[in-house]
């Protein structure tokens, strides 16, 4: 078991350089499978979620050459169309793969995802929406075979703007010919990614980023070349970071817009924050205040993958905060973690009440999931004395070393 080594109480200072987005990279790679050409892909990170993606694409017989953060996909000579049941269970967002593999191959079979540490990952909205376009979907025991024989021009109302419903919607229409419209869609900006790489294969989507998706379906796709966004996640991660443990970080290729719920949060606890065209500067002092309630909501609200890290901020600062997860079920693990450090939190429900505390201890502490692993760095980052988090699997499944981002601003973390 590989474990994170955190010597805490430095201030963090200087520059650091965020990966591509774990989010965007995951249905892009979905979406090569929609061409026979060549897509290349660059600023993929390299975290196990987007080796188990390529692993998913090897399976289904598809090329896939990865240099450093670039992955170059053919998959003209694809002939699987069957997502195992160890690959699913290794990632749940497989499911995404659903839409590309049913426009590619007109069939699939895929395990129910199961549920997760955050809670149940039901797929109920992935399969009303590709049913009612045309998708023919039936339960075989512990698996799920769709089959799809033509996508059937529609509107589509999805009763919640799930993330993973809107791109697997998108990637089963994008080289159908049809004309397709998804209402109360997520407008996440990986959405937004998807869709430009999507329009660069030759598709017509418009509307990304708001509730409403057009797709203008079109005939055929061709490969093309493709940066990644950069993952604002792991800008929010930093960004916490360096509110927690004072300093001035300057997070390159961060976009306010990108994490704006998350910037003016961090600003009303206390952080100076600016940003310009090319990132986004955390300045702090470390003497914050609390909030009196911050809740998740889909974008552009206050983000879900970011509650956890900054629920780690909260832990230190003045009077009582409440933070309301509205979106998973069971998103306060790292809660009980953060108790063995020293931080005074209840959780109500939904409701997590966090009362700050002067300072945090180091402590032997374990990572349960991705985000609350990072919830853990950062509290072990502004923690006196030595944090030891275990659990590193799940960090890296969305962090690239992300010890090494932070030893480049001053932290004392190594991994062991
Ligand atoms: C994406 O998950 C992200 N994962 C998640 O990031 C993120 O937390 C989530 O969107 C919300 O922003 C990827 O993009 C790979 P949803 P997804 O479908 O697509 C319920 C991380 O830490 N729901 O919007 O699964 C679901 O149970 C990960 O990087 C249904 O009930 O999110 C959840 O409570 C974690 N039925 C809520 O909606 C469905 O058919 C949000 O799910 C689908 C979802």
């Amino acid at each position: 078991m590989r474990e994170l080594v955190i010597n805490g109480g430095n201030p963090l200072w200087g520059e650091v350089r965020l990966q591509g987005s774990k989010n965007a990279s995951l249905p892009i790679l979905a979406a090569t499978i929609l061409t026979d050409e060549e897509c290349i892909i660059h600023n993929c990170p390299d975290i196990s979620d987007t080796w188990a993606a390529i692993d998913i694409l090897k399976d289904f017989g598809i090329k896939v050459c990865r240099r450093g953060e670039t992955v170059r996909v053919c998959s003209a000579c694809m002939d699987g169309s069957i997502i195992r049941k160890e690959l699913m269970q290794k990632m749940r967002s497989s499911v995404m793969f659903m839409g590309a593999v049913l426009a590619k191959r007109g069939e699939t079979l895929i395990c129910h995802p199961g549920g997760c540490r955050l809670g149940d990952r039901p797929i109920d909205i992935h399969i009303k929406a590709l049913s009612e376009l045309g998708a023919r979907i039936e339960d075989v025991g512990e698996c799920i075979y769709c089959e799809l024989k033509e996508v059937k021009e529609d509107e589509i109302v999805l009763l919640y703007p799930s993330v993973g419903a809107t791109e697997n919607i998108m990637m089963m229409c994008a080289g159908s010919g049809k004309v397709v419209q998804i209402y109360n869609a997520a407008r996440e900006p990986e959405i937004v990614d998807l869709q430009n790489f999507l329009n660069a294969m030759g598709a017509d989507i418009q509307g990304a980023g708001t509730d409403i998706i057009t797709i203008r379906g079109v005939k055929e796709l061709h490969g093309c070349e493709y940066t990644v966004m950069p993952d604002r996640v792991v800008a929010a991660t930093i960004a916490c970071a360096a509110a927690v443990c004072s300093g001035d970080v300057y997070i390159k290729e961060a976009k306010e817009e990108h994490i704006r719920l998350v910037v003016q949060t961090l600003r009303e606890v206390g952080c100076r924050i600016c940003s310009d065209a090319s990132g986004i500067r955390v300045v702090s002092k470390g003497d914050l205040n609390g909030i009196n309630m911050i809740k998740t909501l889909p974008y552009p609200g206050f983000p879900t993958d970011a509650q956890p890290m900054l629920g780690a901020v909260l832990t230190r600062c003045r009077g009582v905060s409440r933070i309301s997860e509205t979106i998973f079920d069971n998103r306060f693990c790292y809660l009980e973690e953060l108790g063995k450090m020293g931080a005074d939190t209840k959780i109500q429900g939904t409701v997590a009440e966090i009362r700050g505390v002067d300072k945090l201890k180091g402590a032997n502490v374990a990572a349960k999931d991705l985000r609350g692993g990072a919830a853990l760095v950062v509290a072990g980052l502004a923690a006196e004395g030595i944090t030891v988090v275990s659990g590193t699997e799940f960090i890296d499944r969305g962090y690239e070393k992300i010890e090494t981002a932070f030893k480049e601003i001053g932290a004392n973390i190594t991994r062991i």
